[in-house]
């Protein structure tokens, strides 16, 4: 017997009925409720393939044996790849090679900042702007060159180092090795400062300048241009390793310095000293 249907809304009730009140029929959209037992199969479906449920101790693993740490480790594996083919790209190339290959550049520059950081940050400071006795690496005032190749030579073998082909040169300390007396250090000292224009003594300068052509232009140059292959810096400029003022300038002259950078050869792989060379030779004031 088809049910009856409600006189105001005209739609058909369930036959049940409480003190008058009766329950219309009004089932659940088609649309909705296929969708609904599309979401219950689709987690069925995905229960079974992927990790899902815990226990105590663990959790449903799923037929398909997904995890993070397997995607995770293969997304590593295939970084590791890409960084290998251009570490191997590097160890065969030399330094200009490297500059002159954009690809290669972007990877060896950034991979250069990075052991920079590590490496020299302590001496020659993060942004490589020096310090006392510590060259600033980003200005174009090269002590021992600043061409890719002589960066390399100076990282790799380091500055009065242990190692067997480091830079090395000592200046004589004027004053102990009783070369000169107080009298002539402190006139070469006027001298140099003369060069930079901040000499204070006119004629002490003068006479300091018979000094200099005696005693130093074998390294510094004629007119205090400095040399590279003494690794004697240029006193024509206002960059000044050991500070210049007229005290330190004496303090120099008597008593030399001798500053010590470690070789890195050994203690660093070949592609992290070519990188380093490159990058030092990028921060702006590459020869
Ligand atoms: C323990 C301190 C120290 C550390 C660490 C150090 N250096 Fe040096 N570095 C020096 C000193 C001191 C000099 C200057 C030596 C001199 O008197 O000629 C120097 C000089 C240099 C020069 C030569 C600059 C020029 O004008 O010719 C370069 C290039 C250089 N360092 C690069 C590096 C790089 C790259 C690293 C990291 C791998 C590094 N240094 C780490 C102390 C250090
Ligand atoms: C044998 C080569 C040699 C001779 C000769 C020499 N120098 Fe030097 N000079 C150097 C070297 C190398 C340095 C780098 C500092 C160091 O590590 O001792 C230097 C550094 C200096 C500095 C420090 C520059 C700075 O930027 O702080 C001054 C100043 C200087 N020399 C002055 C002189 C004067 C003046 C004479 C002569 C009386 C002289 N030098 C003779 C090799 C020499």
């Amino acid at each position: 017997m088809p049910n009856e249907r409600d006189e105001l809304t005209g739609t058909e009730t369930t036959g049940h009925e409480w003190d008058g009140i009766q329950e219309l029929n009004t089932p659940l959209p088609r649309w909705w409720l296929y969708i609904l037992y599309a979401c219950i199969l689709f987690s069925v479906v995905y229960w079974v393939l992927y990790p899902a449920w815990p226990w105590i101790n663990d959790y449903s693993r799923g037929v398909l044996g997904w995890s993070r740490h397997v995607e995770l480790n293969e997304e590593i594996e295939e970084a590791k790849a890409y960084r290998a083919q251009f570490v191997s790209r590097i160890e065969a190339a030399s330094v200009s090679e490297i500059a002159a290959d954009r690809e290669l550049l972007q990877f060896t520059l950034a991979g250069g900042r990075s052991a920079f950081a590590l490496n020299c940050s302590q001496c020659h400071g993060a942004g490589a702007q020096g310090g006392v006795g510590y060259p600033n690496l980003g200005d174009d005032a090269w002590i021992w060159g600043g061409s890719l190749e002589a960066l390399e030579s100076t990282i790799r073998y380091g500055i009065r180092s242990e190692h067997d082909e480091t830079r090395d040169m000592a200046m004589p300390a004027f004053k102990s090795d009783e070369v000169l007396d107080d009298a002539e250090i402190n006139d070469v000292a006027e001298f140099i400062l003369s060069l930079s224009d901040s000499a204070g003594d006119a004629s002490a300068a003068e006479r300091g300048a018979a000094v200099y052509v005696e005693n130093c232009s074998v390294c510094h140059g004629e007119s205090g241009e400095g040399m590279h292959e003494n690794g004697a810096p240029r006193l024509s400029d206002f960059i000044w390793l050991y500070g210049g003022n007229k005290a330190d300038v004496v303090e120099t002259i008597s008593f030399s310095r001798g500053g010590v950078m470690p070789a890195w050869e050994g203690r660093l792989d070949e592609a992290t000293i070519k990188q380093l060379a490159v990058y030092v030779h990028s921060l702006g004031g590459g020869e």
